[in-house]
């Protein structure tokens, strides 16, 4: 596994677990699995409604604590001082844990600046190993990090190869702050395991589109993390630190870049 260093100095895995959409037993399962299979990032929120079968599947597991990254988000109902602080609380009991490695704001609420006091203060009582951000973007973005007082270590946005946001990314780097990839695979809105570029330049390397998709961005310094239910698939995932794409690779995958969001959610 790969690690990059965030800017307080915790080291968290470029690749983990998405589980949005992971519930119930099969869920657990899902996440044990991939816990066994080497994955130690796993991405969760309160609005998924699963952090409960996370904690339970870390324990489960038998890992060490410690080896395993957690990350959580805070939804709209903490959206406030107060209910920050009561949300994070939550969280902790749902996970089973007494830290969240990383806690990041949902969405841009118009309340975040309270909900992240309360994230700084968990974060000084160490409950919270680094704090941030998800989808926060231009205005919301620079209003945001120009008024809190511990400057987010990650924002967590859209970003796969259609829409990868590289110079977002460019600007984040000189923020200081760490890019993380959503729907590393567009979620479905794209073929991208048909994309015939990445399906060409993966037979150079015997890899996947998958597997490239992937490497593209983390080559770009972007931690991404698929979601997936089936143990060949996250075996499949988590194998990509073993080639590098050359430059051209990266020029002609560069090309795939449609210049604007599949959701929607930042135009
Ligand atoms: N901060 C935010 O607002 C936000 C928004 C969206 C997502 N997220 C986080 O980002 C994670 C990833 O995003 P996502 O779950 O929306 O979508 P995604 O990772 O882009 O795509 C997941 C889909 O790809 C399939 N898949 C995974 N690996 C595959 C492979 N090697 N070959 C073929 N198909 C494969 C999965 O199918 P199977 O499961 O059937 O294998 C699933 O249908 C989420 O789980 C969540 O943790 C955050």
């Amino acid at each position: 596994m790969k690690y990059i260093t965030l800017n307080n100095g915790l080291k968290m895995p470029m690749v983990g677990l998405g589980t949005w959409d992971l519930r119930g037993e099969k869920g657990k399962q899902s996440i044990i699995n991939a816990l066994k299979t080497g994955y130690r990032l796993i991405d969760t929120a309160q609005m998924y409604g699963n952090e409960d079968i996370v904690g339970q599947a870390i324990i489960e597991s038998k890992i060490p604590r410690e080896e395993i990254f957690i990350t959580t988000k805070l939804n709209r109902s903490c959206a406030g001082y107060h209910e920050a602080k009561k949300g994070i609380l939550r969280s902790l009991k749902n996970l089973q844990t007494n830290y969240i490695d990383l806690l990041l704001i949902h969405e841009p609420y118009p309340e975040a600046l309270e909900m992240y006091k309360a994230m700084e203060e968990a974060y000084l009582l160490k409950k919270v190993r680094a704090i941030g951000i998800s989808n926060f973007h231009n205005d919301n973005y620079e209003n945001f990090i120009s008024t809190c007082n511990i400057k987010p270590a990650v924002n967590q946005i859209e970003s796969h190869v259609y829409y990868p946001q590289l110079s977002f990314k460019q600007k984040m780097d000189n923020d200081d702050i760490q890019m993380e990839s959503w729907a590393c695979f567009t979620e479905g809105r794209k073929d991208i395991f048909k994309e015939p570029i990445l399906i060409k330049i993966g037979r150079k390397y015997h890899k996947s589109a998958a597997q490239v998709a992937l490497a593209y961005l983390i080559q770009n310094g972007i931690i991404v993390i698929p979601k997936t239910s089936h143990l060949e698939r996250m075996i499949e995932n988590i194998n990509i630190f073993d080639f590098n794409l050359s430059d051209e690779d990266m020029a002609q995958i560069k090309l795939l870049n449609l210049n604007h969001s599949l959701f929607n959610w930042y135009d």
